[in-house]
């Protein structure tokens, strides 16, 4: 059985104290070390008072990027051994925003999977298909991409650690979720792309994430699909009542 993870991508929100009194708010409404992983992947600025504000907790940090060498001349960048030492667990790589707004390639995206997995940070790997490309019929085949691409050359037993977020570009931010069925019918092709590239049991162990305008009033409908395992939550991830009765969808 594959563990539910719901990770929250604060994108570019929220200033130290701002987090700090999240999570002082958001900690008391959710159980802990019930049965799903909860990740906070929060601003760089943020990552020490949020590690320090979690200490204790089962509640686990992620990071939104990363740069895929140790150390250097990379001017405004931060290395993976870098979020390690500030106790980041998880770390987004490949989100459309990513992609979109600064460009980065699959190439450069498989880059950045090998390297975290060289260091121990499990990735997130987004993937997803814009407005243009779902109306021409060509979401499978742009997440298969996206999928052979990013993981290219890796072995199973890196995959098997890696969590992929199915996130439909056309339903970030917009407050249009793909229906249930649809994300399930998707995520369970990039399952099946799991599977032929990298065998049934590994496949079957990677966690597939449904991220895009998810709310507490759709996180159930979605979290009672057999293969969406979790969701990468945005704007409703930013107020602590709303991500914690995304977190407690079962209640
Ligand atoms: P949203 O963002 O929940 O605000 O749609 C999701 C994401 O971009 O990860």
């Amino acid at each position: 059985m594959r563990k539910p993870i719901i990770a929250a991508n604060w994108k570019m929100h929220k200033t130290n104290k701002e987090a700090q009194l999240f999570i002082r708010e958001f900690k008391p409404l959710i159980q802990e070390n019930k049965e799903v992983d909860v990740v906070l992947c929060v601003p760089f600025t943020q990552l020490s008072t949020v590690a320090e504000e979690l200490s204790g907790t089962s509640i686990a940090l992620g990071a939104q990027n990363m740069y895929p060498r140790e150390q250097g001349a990379f001017t405004g960048e931060i290395s993976p051994e870098m979020l390690l030492e500030l106790g980041v667990q998880y770390v987004i790589l490949g989100h459309s925003e990513r992609r979109e707004i600064f460009g980065e390639t699959d190439e450069f995206i498989r880059e950045k999977i090998g390297k975290a997995l060289e260091v121990g940070l499990i990735p997130i790997l987004c993937v997803g298909e814009s407005l243009e490309e779902k109306e021409q019929g060509l979401t499978q085949e742009k997440c298969r991409k996206q999928i052979l691409k990013g993981l290219e050359g890796l072995d199973a037993q890196e995959v098997e650690k890696i969590v992929v977020a199915y996130e439909p570009i056309w339903a970030i931010g917009t407050g249009k979720n793909a229906s249930p069925q649809d994300a399930e019918d998707t995520i369970s092709y990039i399952r099946s792309t799991l599977i032929e590239l990298f065998g049934e049991e590994i496949g079957q162990k990677v966690r597939i994430q449904y991220g895009g305008s998810v709310k507490p009033n759709n996180i159930k409908e979605l979290m009672a699909k057999s293969n969406i395992d979790g969701a990468l939550v945005g704007g409703a991830s930013l107020e602590p009542v709303s991500f914690a009765q995304i977190v407690n969808y079962g209640e």
